[in-house]
């Protein structure tokens, strides 16, 4: 998203926690001082929480998550960071919710929105507290439900407007106004709609890790069946070359910027780059919304591949369309060979490759990336290929890396190159067993919020300034580390070396 620029910009600017409440004040506004009383550590970090009337989503288990891990953690400042990040989703971004129409819509942070990729990991935190708390659960089946809807009507798409029932008014996307997609969409429905292929595994990521903890399948209705049948739609079409064997043009999905839109116009007809026929996947924009250069974005294809295969294990699990599970696993497969037969070279995955011969090697700095293919569960931190392409990915051969007195890690043209992102280093900690490494990661992190307490978009390696200072997901990913952390190396950041599992 190009909307987190420094401090909230005029346009799309969400109504804040608890929207309607007057007496609340707008989160991103919220954001941008400090609250409450400060932690006891040396960065002594503010208390960012919304007061309890502002909160858009109450729940025990998670209030019982914060409880025990502010006993366990030893360094106060963590603490802090973790009892402000965890419940961040909840607390700021419930626009709406009604259980009876099985419909949710959750913003990403400042912008009134809901991105499919966002949503599927502002939730991730919350995994393992779905079997035990009913209402949390089926609050997360309500935000499934909607996305079937979206996905199924507009799979090319990845951020969307309110549901109709919720009566909330649609966010004009300054943005948005002036491009040309085609298959065209709806701006009541539609927020934006550039093609990200990630943004579909998400909402399939979100639908399996529902099912692996609830083991509720009753998502699993025609609407959800559909929007799947879109999902392969997509993939067929998307693996498609650009030019059949007699140059004809191929073309499923163009998307073009005017004047006034903010990404400038694409290059052949809003098509991107031309490609070949690996057996990847194509993508048009990156996780970070901003354009591709090459087609075939390796870490999306690698979560597609993990997402296909976990599609299929909950429609077994659960004996349901035999014939979609086994044409996941097909694709899975399929996508999954191409990886590592058309990407990788001296064990360096490309980040992108067009199917050509063409490869560009670099990171970006959300999720899915190269560093984060452990987190992704792609492949395994101490795999040979893994373990050379992090090497790099942290180094100058990646043009997108960048260290400073400040602070260091990956970026990407969104923000720009000296402004690396936190969640590169939360990522960076997923994808190692190092200690010393995992600490040098989380302390970048913690010393870097500009004293806010809050997981920023970006940070500045030159003086620490950052951009967005409300942005859920970064939250969500922080606490889902050290939650894994927590179970992993207990030792690291408890005062007693004991394994911790919330829900357990
Ligand atoms: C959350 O609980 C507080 C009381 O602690 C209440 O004022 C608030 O309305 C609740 N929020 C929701 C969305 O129910
Ligand atoms: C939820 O939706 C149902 C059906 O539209 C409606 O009757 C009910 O009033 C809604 N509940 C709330 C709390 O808005
Ligand atoms: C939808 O598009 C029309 C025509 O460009 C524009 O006037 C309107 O403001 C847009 N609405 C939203 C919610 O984006
Ligand atoms: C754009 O995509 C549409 C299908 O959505 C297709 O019919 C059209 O030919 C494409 N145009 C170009 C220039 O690629
Ligand atoms: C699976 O079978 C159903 C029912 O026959 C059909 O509607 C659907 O298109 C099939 N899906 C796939 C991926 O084969
Ligand atoms: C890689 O490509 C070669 C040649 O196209 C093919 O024979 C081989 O089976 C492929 N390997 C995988 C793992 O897909
Ligand atoms: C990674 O591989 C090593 C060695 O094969 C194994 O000991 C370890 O359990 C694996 N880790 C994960 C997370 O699968
Ligand atoms: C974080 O800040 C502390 C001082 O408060 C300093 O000792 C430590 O080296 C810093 N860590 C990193 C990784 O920057
Ligand atoms: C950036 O680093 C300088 C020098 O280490 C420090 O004085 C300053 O407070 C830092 N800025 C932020 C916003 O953390």
């Amino acid at each position: 998203m190009k909307f987190g620029l420094g401090k909230a910009v005029g346009l799309a600017v969400a109504l804040g926690a608890a929207a309607g409440q007057a007496q609340c004040p707008d989160f991103t506004t919220y954001a941008q001082s400090p609250q409450g009383t400060p932690s006891e550590g040396p960065l002594g970090l503010p208390y960012m929480r919304p007061d309890p009337a502002c909160r858009t989503f109450n729940s025990t288990a998670v209030e019982k998550v914060i409880d025990d891990m502010k006993a366990r953690l030893k360094d106060p400042d963590i603490a802090r960071l973790f009892e402000n990040a965890f419940p961040n989703t909840l607390d700021t971004t419930v626009k709406y919710f009604n259980a009876t129409e099985n419909l949710a819509f959750i913003i990403t942070g400042y912008v009134s929105a809901q991105w499919l990729r966002d949503t599927g990991n502002q939730f991730a935190q919350y995994r393992s507290l779905l079997s035990s708390d009913k209402e949390l659960a089926t609050l997360v089946k309500a935000v499934i439900n909607n996305e079937a809807r979206y996905v199924s009507q507009y799979p090319y798409c990845g951020a969307f407007q309110p549901p109709p029932e919720s009566g909330l008014a649609p966010t004009v996307n300054g943005y948005a106004i002036d491009v040309i997609v085609n298959p065209p969409v709806d701006n009541q429905t539609v927020f934006e709609c550039k093609y990200e292929l990630d943004s579909l595994c998400s909402f399939l990521k979100l639908s399996s890790s529902y099912y692996q903890t609830t083991k509720d399948s009753s998502f699993m209705n025609t609407e959800w069946f559909n929007a799947i049948s879109q999902i392969f739609n997509v993939i067929w079409e998307q693996s498609q070359p650009t030019f059949d064997a007699d140059f004809n043009l191929i073309s499923y999905y163009n998307w073009t910027g005017g004047a006034g839109s903010l990404s400038p116009a694409v290059n052949n007809g809003g098509n991107g780059e031309p490609r070949g026929a690996p057996g990847l996947v194509a993508t048009h924009h990156r996780p970070s919304d901003d354009l591709s250069t090459f087609p075939f974005l390796t870490p999306a294809n690698a979560m597609l591949v993990v997402e296909l295969d976990n599609l299929a294990s909950i429609l077994d699990d659960a004996g349901k369309a035999n014939n979609v599970s086994q044409q996941a696993r097909q694709y899975s497969k399929t996508i999954s060979d191409a990886i590592w037969n058309s990407t990788l070279v001296n064990n360096i995955f490309a980040y992108e490759t067009n199917g050509l011969g063409s490869r560009y090697v670099m990171d970006d700095a959300n999720v899915p990336s190269l560093l984060s293919l452990p987190y992704l569960d792609f492949l395994n931190i101490t795999h040979p290929a893994y373990v050379a392409t992090r090497k790099l990915l942290l180094s100058r051969q990646n043009p997108y890396f960048a260290k400073g007195k400040n602070f260091s890690g990956i970026g990407g043209p969104h923000v720009d190159a000296w402004n690396p992102w936190p969640m590169s280093q939360i990522s960076a900690i997923f994808g190692t067993d190092d200690d010393a490494e995992i600490l040098e990661s989380l302390y970048l992190i913690a010393n870097n919020t500009a004293g806010l307490g809050l997981i920023h978009e970006s940070v500045s390696i030159y003086d620490g300034s950052y951009t967005r200072p409300w942005f859920a997901w970064a939250n969500s990913y922080f606490s889902e580390m050290l939650l894994d952390l927590a179970s992993r190396k207990p030792g690291l950041i408890f005062k007693e070396n004991k394994p911790y599992v919330p829900g357990q």
